[in-house]
């Protein structure tokens, strides 16, 4: 109720300030333990948007492993400090039992087959459990005066925005979903909160996923074969570093694409990959070309 009226009451003076047309508000989900990646998630919600929401929840719901879940950092205070540099407006921040006053929800969002394979294949259960918060993130967060409604997401989680997208034109969700590019160290490495469990040697080993991308993305704009068994090669032969997949798909339907061998891309593709580095699993991908 209290996100609710601050909303309306902000959406009311954006209105007020700007008679000409509707104000927009956007919505930032997040778990915490910000870093650059989801700085630059509220940079591009606040250069579009009247009104701007972060949410911070790490949702019990999306993770298989209660280990996982007990040892995700939770940061709260620096959360706040750097939302407040970022000119977020409103931050949504519940407690479990806000978000889940029943206890687990009986009635859940199905990812279907799309939330079966890639990182669905290793976490059962975890596309199902996002969409369902988000989907009530935005239930909670959307505006009840007239605006436009936009959310925003990582393309570092390139699945998860693919079936965000899906769920929001399957179940018609009133929202305007928007990607954000993927921001990463200046090694090269992804922005993530579990970067922060490499050691040095971990990361450097690390950074072959990365260089290995870059391959396929040089490869595809000369248009040139991408010759994916040899990036696959290049990632599986680094010590350290633990291959789980690495593929070029549809990146609306995440299926593989064929002839990504030996012929050059014919659209746009998206190469997808994760692997296991010491105590910790990465995902990165990269638009093609
Ligand atoms: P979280 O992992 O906190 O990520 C929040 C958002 O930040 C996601 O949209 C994610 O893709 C984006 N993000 C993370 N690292 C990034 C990077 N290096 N570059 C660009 N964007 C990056 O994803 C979740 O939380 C949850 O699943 C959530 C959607 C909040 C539902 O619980």
């Amino acid at each position: 109720a209290e996100l609710r009226s601050a909303t309306e009451e902000l959406l009311e003076k954006a209105a007020a300030a700007n008679s000409s047309r509707i104000p927009s508000l956007a919505l930032v989900p997040t778990m915490g333990a910000l870093h650059e990646g989801h700085a630059s998630l509220m940079g591009a919600a606040r250069a579009d948007n009247d009104v701007v929401t972060a949410s911070v929840f790490v949702n019990p719901l999306q993770f298989d492993d209660p280990a996982d879940l007990q040892r995700y950092p939770r940061t709260l205070d620096a959360d706040l400090e750097l939302l407040g540099r970022a000119g977020v407006d409103l931050v949504f921040a519940p407690s479990e039992a806000e978000m889940y006053p029943g206890g687990a929800p009986r009635v859940r969002v199905s990812a279907g087959t799309m939330g079966t394979r890639w990182e669905g294949a290793v976490r059962p259960g975890h596309f199902d459990g996002v969409l369902t918060v988000v989907a009530k993130l935005f239930h909670l967060a959307a505006p009840r005066v007239p605006a436009r409604f936009r959310a925003y997401f990582g393309q570092k989680d390139a699945q998860q925005v693919a079936l965000i997208r899906r769920m929001v034109s399957d179940l018609n969700f009133d929202v305007e979903v928007t990607g954000v590019p993927i921001v990463r160290a200046a090694d090269g490495l992804a922005e993530s909160s579990r970067n922060r469990f490499l050691d040095a040697g971990q990361r450097q080993a690390a950074l072959v996923l990365s260089r290995a991308l870059n391959l396929l993305k040089e490869r595809a704009a000369a248009g040139r074969p991408l010759d994916l068994p040899d990036a696959v090669e290049l990632v599986s032969s680094q010590p350290g570093v633990e291959l789980d997949y690495f593929e070029v798909v549809d990146p609306q339907t995440l299926e593989p694409l064929a002839g990504t061998a030996g012929e050059p891309l014919a659209g746009t593709a998206l190469a997808l990959l994760a692997a296991r580095v010491g105590p910790v699993r990465l995902i990165d991908n990269t638009l093609l070309p």
